[in-house]
């Protein structure tokens, strides 16, 4: 037991906050997607920080890739998430840690998280699909980094962000709402 302390202080005094490790990340870690920063259709944060944000937009807006830096955060609808964990984390990931979370106006909980085994609630493996990314882009998709597609076109993931239970709720166009209805993401 004492040992175990001394272990933790020891880690905890080898590993500040401002050499890039990420806070512990839990269920409150994820809030509203609105809240993060957008990137073309997607959102970005760092849980390390305001001058941390600078280099992970850096990244995400270059136009010829880069590797995100420890504290990333990247989100496409409410319910995925990738966190860019600290150098050594997972060589197969590239040290991304998956999430698949639930989220309602409650706040989020974790339905999984993890590297190379996460599925999302239609049963695909993350990673199996973000690996294909072409080496430049650290295993983000988008619609051209060589990813398989998924049945989502902008105008739904518009949609899906705009709805998030967990952000204060905003107007759709009615083309978003027509393509919720299809997607039958409400009882309506
Ligand atoms: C069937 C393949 C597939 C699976 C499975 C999948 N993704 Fe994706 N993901 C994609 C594609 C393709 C995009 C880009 C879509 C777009 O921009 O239109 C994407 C986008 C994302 C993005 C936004 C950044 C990016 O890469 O463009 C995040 C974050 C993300 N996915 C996380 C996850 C997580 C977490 C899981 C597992 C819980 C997961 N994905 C499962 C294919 C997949």
């Amino acid at each position: 037991m004492i040992r175990s302390i001394c272990l933790c202080l020891l880690l905890g005094l080898a590993a500040p906050a401002a050499l890039g490790q990420p806070h512990d990340i839990d269920a409150g870690t994820f809030q509203c997607i609105r809240d993060m920063t957008p990137v073309r259709g997607f959102y970005v944060d760092n849980l390390n920080g305001e001058a941390a944000l600078e280099g992970t937009l850096e990244v995400a807006r270059s136009e010829s890739g880069g590797v995100y830096p420890p504290g990333s955060v990247v989100q496409l609808v409410p319910t995925e998430v990738m966190v860019k964990r600290e150098s050594g984390f997972n060589a197969a990931t590239k040290d991304w840690e998956f999430f698949e979370l639930d989220v309602s106006p409650d706040g989020s909980s974790i339905r999984a998280r993890g590297t190379t085994d996460v599925v999302n609630r239609f049963g695909g493996n993350c990673l199996d699909c973000h690996a294909k990314a072409r080496p430049e882009w650290d295993l983000i998709c988008e619609q051209t980094h060589g990813c398989d597609p998924i049945p989502l076109t902008p105008v739904m993931v518009r949609a899906i962000q705009k709805t998030d239970p967990r952000c204060e709720p905003v107007e759709l166009t009615e083309e978003e709402a027509q393509m919720l209805k299809a997607l039958g993401s409400f009882g309506s």
